[in-house]
């Protein structure tokens, strides 16, 4: 019998965002970002994400006036600001070869449009990477995770504006000339694709100042700009760094049909593309023709510049890496059928899978179905990163937290995950868990919705000793890294 274990060289490791684990909000010389200024709703049912992620002008006004770091939760975050070293040695005792996280675009340029970056912050990342490289832990840096300074919002209508790439442009390069000895792997923008579900976050985009406009025709205007910089981006940073490798991140939702039903398998088709376009237009270079018939459809007019489409063909992703949570299924019509929550949409429930505490069914086998799918599509290395179950933990009076129902999660989708690389011949470049400690959810700002192998004492109003205490599936996944996944079979 062979024994099966992952490629040698995999990157086991954790994934987290600045705006949802670092805290210090005001420290260092770092300025407000749109998720600073995003209170949460706890009273709100979890599943109503329209309720949670809609911000007006006026609730943009009240977080100005607001110190009340209770109300908005990433501006205390896990405190990782002032933790980092702790954090990243117990990430090393997890055996992290790599770290995905993002720097704070208002840490680097407090306004966005500043001039000159802020010493400060960028003393703050050298210090987190070399605590990472210290411990032989690889950082895998998102460049922009729902982090546009709130200046930008307010003074340029966000990723709207033409004149924010120029912005986004600077920070890249100064990024990357100050981290090129210590960074390697780089992504663009989380989740590109998130623009449509939650464009205040993703674009700082407040539906509000835009009366009288098609509120479609602006989001998709402001992700041409993030194509644009994305693509610009993978130029400065192949340019400066010329052993970097540059990814597209994109939301992996998997559709299926809900039955054989051509009409419900067509459905499902269109939604898979819904998914599929933005990455295809970051791999391939250009729009699919299938987004550019929606857009035609529903008259929508790209403003372009004259060489746009030339920097989007020349400057491509090298690699295609993923969040991956859940499936949901696909109905030409809805009615009489179940809905239940997925990664902030509502989608039919497959009556084959469970659900987590939030709704978001769980499904290990469509994780291997999404890689090969996305690997088929782009024949480009995959890079798995960020996947997790988010539940709530209880703390045992003697201390302990047993999260076993974390570990089945992961023990299933590391299976699928092998069977994709060892079976389906997909090459993968590695997998880092989302929230490998426990940080604020983004789309219910929940402390209470954990999704780490660290517990971080703090409840949803910020109350606690921010202590950390390893849980169960802390030592279960060093086993894991370990053995390299020999251990799970
Ligand atoms: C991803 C985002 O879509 O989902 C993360 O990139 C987010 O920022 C994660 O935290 C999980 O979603 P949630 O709402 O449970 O935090």
């Amino acid at each position: 019998m062979t024994t099966r274990k992952f490629p040698e060289g995999f990157l086991w490791g954790g994934a987290t965002a600045a705006n949802q684990v670092e805290g210090g909000y005001k420290e260092g010389g770092k300025g407000l970002s749109v998720s600073d200024c995003a209170r949460h709703h706890l009273d709100v049912d979890v599943t109503d994400y329209k309720a949670h992620n809609t911000v007006t002008t006026k609730d943009i006004e009240d977080a100005l006036k607001s110190e009340d770091e209770s109300l908005y939760p990433k501006r205390h975050g896990s405190d990782f600001y002032h933790h980092y070293k702790d954090d990243i040695k117990m990430f090393s005792e997890m055996g992290f070869k790599v770290y995905r996280m993002s720097i704070a675009w208002s840490r680097i340029f407090p306004n966005g449009d500043d001039k000159e970056p802020n010493e400060e912050g960028l003393k703050f990342y050298d210090d987190v990477f070399d605590e990472c490289l210290k411990y032989g832990i690889e950082p895998l840096v998102t460049m922009s995770h729902y982090e546009p300074p709130i200046n930008l919002t307010l003074n340029y209508d966000g990723w709207y504006s033409r004149e924010v790439i120029g912005f986004f442009e600077r920070y890249v390069k100064i990024i990357c000339e100050r981290y090129k000895n210590k960074v390697k792997y780089w992504l663009t923008f989380n989740e590109v694709d998130s623009m449509i579900r939650h464009p205040y976050t993703t674009g700082g985009l407040i539906e509000d100042r835009f009366p009288e406009m098609n509120w479609e025709q602006v989001i998709f205007q402001a992700m041409h700009h993030q194509f644009v910089a994305s693509a610009l981006a993978t130029k400065i940073c192949h340019e400066i760094i010329p052993d970097s490798k540059v990814g597209c991140m994109l939301t992996k939702l998997t559709y299926y049909p809900y039955t054989c039903k051509p009409e419900d398998v067509l459905k499902a088709q269109q939604d898979m593309r819904s998914t599929y376009c933005y990455s295809d237009t970051q791999v391939f270079g250009e729009y699919p023709a299938y987004l550019l018939s929606r857009f035609k459809n529903n008259g929508i007019e790209i403003k372009k510049e004259a060489n746009d489409d030339e920097i989007m063909k020349k400057y491509p992703v090298d690699f295609v890496s993923f969040s991956y949570y859940m499936s949901s299924c696909s109905a030409s019509s809805a009615d009489g059928l179940d809905v239940t929550a997925g990664n902030t949409i509502n989608a039919i429930k497959n009556p084959y899978l469970p659900s987590s505490d939030w709704g978001w069914q769980i499904d290990p086998i469509g994780l291997r179905i999404s890689m090969v799918d996305l690997y088929d599509r782009y024949r480009k290395p995959l890079f798995i990163v960020e996947n997790g179950l988010g539940a709530k933990d209880v703390v045992k009076e003697d201390g302990t937290i047993d999260d076993q129902y974390r570990i089945d999660y992961f023990e299933a989708h590391f299976k699928a995950m092998l069977d994709a690389i060892e079976y389906d011949g997909v090459d993968c470049l590695g997998y880092t868990s989302w929230g490998c400690i426990d940080i604020i959810s983004e789309s219910t700002k929940q402390m209470s919705k954990r999704y780490g192998f660290i517990y971080v004492d703090c409840d949803d109003y910020g109350n606690g000793t921010y202590k950390r205490i390893p849980k169960k599936s802390f030592y279960w996944y060093k086993k894991v890294i370990e053995s390299n996944g020999k251990c799970l079979f």
